[in-house]
């Protein structure tokens, strides 16, 4: 299945791409390119960490275009998530030696990358704002009718379910008007919120299964930091595996149970983000809101034993 990750590393971004480089070793998945959005931290983080993880686990040929610099909603009241991500958004993981190799391209370029990806049957996986889906869409709006479906890590629908604002999560509540086109445009998703990807946690236990090889140390250390961050700013002992549970779930869909229907993504204001599902079996958009949490963490670290 070839894929293309559409990303803000972040620690947690680091790991799906990790965990895509895993499934490539055994021929699962041929991921073909990476484009990077403003996030967790700005534009040229991004671009910059996820060259820095791919050159890594030795995927330099793969390119990193770099996408929208800016949400689509007003930049007034942004956020970013340094607290969870630390200052180089890898958790103090990155090699400041290391050459930048991402692409600076016009967002033109990431867009035509999107849709050439969607176009030629692709697998579109999403793990930041939307803000270049949303631009891919309306620069293209056919892309909204290709039958493959873009996999989408955000949103949350719990009560309160959100994690920057009561009732939104992160990638949604950053560029909710992004978010709110993109739940819209009729294009078939599978949305990987956080009602699942907060129940899937790896643990320091966990890491004793990491290969002793230069790779196997990065992600151990990328791990080991985010349990530490996870610990200090939510008081948990493990670290959530958001991300990655999209990138598994672009794999293998049988990990998560949907309820299909309308989504409606509220797209500014104090609720910027909030999220409501109208359930129907002809709506476009499939919301895991169950997952099979230890087949999801085992394939994960199944996956990450492999590099
Ligand atoms: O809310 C979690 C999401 O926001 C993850 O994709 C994380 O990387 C951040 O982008
Ligand atoms: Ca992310």
């Amino acid at each position: 299945m070839e894929l293309l990750i559409d990303c803000d590393p972040g620690i947690d971004d680091a790991i799906a791409i990790a965990y895509l480089a895993g499934e490539q070793q055994v021929g699962r998945v041929s991921l073909t390119a990476v484009t990077t959005v403003r996030g967790n931290l700005d534009a040229s983080t991004s671009g910059r960490n996820a060259a820095f993880v791919l050159d890594r686990l030795g995927l330099q040929h793969v390119p990193v275009l770099r996408g929208a610099a800016d949400p689509l909603t007003p930049l007034a009241t942004q956020v970013d998530a340094e607290a969870f991500h630390g200052p180089d958004g890898l958790g103090g993981c990155h090699d400041h030696a290391h050459p930048d190799r991402s692409e600076s391209d016009t967002p033109l370029a990431v867009l035509r990358a999107l849709l050439r990806a969607v176009e030629t049957g692709h697998t579109l996986l999403a793990t930041g704002p939307l803000t270049n889906v949303a631009l891919a869409l309306r620069a293209a709006p056919e892309l909204a009718s290709s039958p493959n479906r873009i996999v989408v890590m955000g949103g949350a629908f719990g009560s309160p379910g959100g994690n920057i604002t009561p009732t939104a999560e992160y990638n949604f509540h950053l560029d909710g008007l992004a978010a709110a086109e993109v739940a819209t445009s009729g294009a078939p998703i599978t949305l990987i919120p956080l009602d699942v990807t907060e129940r899937v946690l790896i643990s320091h236990a966990d890491l004793a299964g990491l290969p002793e090889s230069p790779v196997g140390h990065l992600v151990r250390r990328l791990l080991e930091a985010s349990i530490h961050i996870h610990q200090r700013e939510m008081g948990i002992s493990g670290c959530i595996m958001h991300d990655a549970l999209a990138a598994a779930v672009s794999v293998d869909p049988t990990l998560v149970g949907c309820t299909p229907g309308y989504l409606h993504v509220v797209p500014d204001g104090d609720d910027r983000g909030r999220c409501e599902l109208a359930p129907d079996t002809e709506g476009p958009v499939d919301v895991a809101l169950d997952v099979d949490v230890e087949r999801a963490r085992s394939v994960i670290l199944e996956s990450l034993s492999r590099l």
